[in-house]
């Protein structure tokens, strides 16, 4: 025994000295390798200030988010002793404004039933659930328990759907004695539930993914579940998983009328690679979903109906218990991708959420419906010294933030264009280093993109800036309305007001400061330009 520790307590010893040798000779000393070691610059250079991100290891998908008593509180995939990926537990983190985020312990730990996927949280307002009182209305989580040592035994019924509940506004939960309360059928992937109160009937309606398609059940009581109906064979994108999926209920902006959307998540299988979330328009009627039939021809034509099209944005859902004057819903998504979010170039922690959007449906003048997402994070309260321009002349090469005129490290940025030529507006945003985040509009083919193939250390992962993301425009006119934030590591583009959006990652090697744009067009005009920045002392 002593001799074996001794022999590799020595061999230890034999590869510091190695890996201290090496280091000192090697030529390739990138800044790329010394920098991923220096958790400070880590934090300084790609910590979101406005997004929400765990102060330590792994995150995944948005769970259990709720708006109650002027907060909103999200819940999320935690792996507390691990940047990667593990056996999962719902972190929590609570809100005023969407904005400042204060990390809360640990919501619910892994059990005998397995560890804690995926799910939603209700406010159980009429106690229906019995778990509260009408005065102290209980807070029900509703989630997966992914049993692993079931599924290495060879079982495909690891995966069942249980409750927990709060009586203290969802800072502690304790786990209903009758778990689980969906038992899989035989499924092997049979998970994210989410539920949502249907008004008419007075019941809940449960809503979660089985392989590739989506399933509903429904419950007076949120403990007893029935089985209503399936939705999604040859329907929308089967390239991967279906995942996280939401419904609700929408009023069409401009009519009296109201429509049911449909989210799923999708891994792989996006318009860009990898993770994405579809969405489908119909109509449920407290049994069954049914897809508009203009919709899914539009869909069996090209497959174009996705909540984001970048490739950071992902198992998107909405807060419960919030509604906007409008009706809209509020989603918040994983600002991240499963090709490459165990490595991105943080140690501390990986991964952030995106922005709040609330979502809303708009008729096109071919009178289908289109779902768009609107910047819905209070940004108010941080915007700080702003730069604002009005009708320019687009020449070649035009600098819209030059160098120490702003932080553009966080800011928010608003441009309308008139007068577009059939050629390409290419945005650039660059630093000292060299990197530069490249984003655009081609008028010719009516397509956006993003490029963040100089952006600064791509190469973690060769899916990460293989080719630009793409994304169509939905309607051809010469006028051009773009809204972007940009946050350290992120950027977040709603094109056309929200009717096509990208989000994507970046990682530059030092703080992006100016922003250009390029184009060769002689007669376009910048109608309107302004740059926020944006700070968070809070
Ligand atoms: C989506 C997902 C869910 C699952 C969770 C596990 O990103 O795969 O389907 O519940 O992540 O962490």
């Amino acid at each position: 025994m002593y001799r074996i520790i001794f022999k590799s307590e020595n061999k230890v010893l034999w590869i510091l000295i190695f890996m201290i040798l090496s280091s000192c000779m090697s030529k390739d000393k990138t800044p790329e390798k010394v920098f991923i070691k220096n958790e400070n610059l880590d934090e300084k250079m790609y910590r979101p200030s406005l997004h929400f991100s765990p102060k330590k290891n792994w995150m995944n998908d948005p769970n259990g988010m709720f708006y109650y008593k002027d907060k909103y509180h999200l819940y999320f995939q935690h792996h507390p002793y691990s940047n990667v990926w593990g056996p999962m537990h719902w972190g929590h983190a609570i809100s005023k404004d969407l904005i400042s985020w204060e990390e809360q312990p640990i919501a619910l730990f892994p059990d005998n039933l397995g560890t804690i996927f995926s799910g939603s949280a209700v406010v159980d307002h009429n106690n229906t659930s019995g778990f509260g009182t009408e005065i102290n209305p209980p807070i029900v989580a509703i989630y997966t328990n992914h049993n692993a040592k079931e599924a290495n035994e060879g079982s495909i019924k690891f995966q069942n759907q249980s409750i927990a509940y709060s009586l203290d506004e969802g800072q502690t939960w304790t786990k209903y004695i009758n778990n689980p309360i969906i038992k899989n059928p035989g499924v092997r992937d049979f998970r994210d539930p989410k539920v949502i109160w249907y008004e008419k009937d007075e019941k809940w309606i449960l809503t979660l993914a089985a392989s590739q398609i989506t399933q509903f059940y429904e419950s007076k009581d949120l403990k007893e579940w029935s089985y209503l109906s399936s939705f999604g064979e040859g329907i929308g994108n089967h390239n991967g998983v279906w995942e996280c999926p939401d419904l609700f209920e929408l009023p069409v902006r401009g009519t009296d009328q109201t429509k049911w959307v449909h989210l799923v998540s999708i891994n792989p299988g996006g318009p860009n690679g990898g993770s994405a979330t579809q969405y489908f328009i119909g109509d449920f009627d407290g049994k069954k979903f049914v897809i508009d039939h203009d919709f899914e021809t539009q869909m069996k034509n090209k497959h174009d109906f996705w909540t984001d099209f970048g490739k950071d944005n992902y198992a998107g859902v909405t807060f419960s218990n919030w509604e906007s004057d409008k009706g809209g819903v509020l989603l918040l998504g994983w600002m991240s991708n499963w090709q490459y979010a165990s490595k991105v170039p943080t140690n501390t922690w990986k991964s952030a959420m995106t922005l709040g959007r609330e979502l809303e449906l708009y008729k096109t003048k071919e009178n289908s419906y289109r779902l768009r997402s609107i910047l819905s994070s209070n940004l108010g309260d941080y915007e700080s010294t702003a730069i604002e321009k009005q009708g320019e002349l687009i020449k070649e090469n035009i600098t819209l933030v030059s160098k120490k005129t702003i932080d553009l490290s966080t800011a928010k940025v608003q441009i309308k264009l008139s007068g577009l030529e059939d050629t390409e507006y290419t945005f650039e945003i660059a630093n000292s280093s060299g990197d530069k985040l490249v984003f655009g509009y081609d008028h010719k083919e009516l397509l956006f993109f993003v490029d963040r193939n100089q952006s600064g250390k791509t190469k973690f992962s060769d899916q990460f800036s293989k080719k630009p993301s793409l994304a169509p425009r939905l309607e051809n006119k010469r006028t051009l309305d773009i809204e972007f934030v940009l946050d350290k590591a992120s950027i977040e583009i709603f094109f056309d007001e929200g009717k096509t959006v990208m989000t994507e990652i970046f990682f530059p090697n030092a703080p992006m400061e100016t922003l250009n744009l390029k184009t060769s067009a002689s007669n376009s005009i910048i109608d309107f330009f302004k740059v926020q920045e944006l700070k968070n002392n809070k």
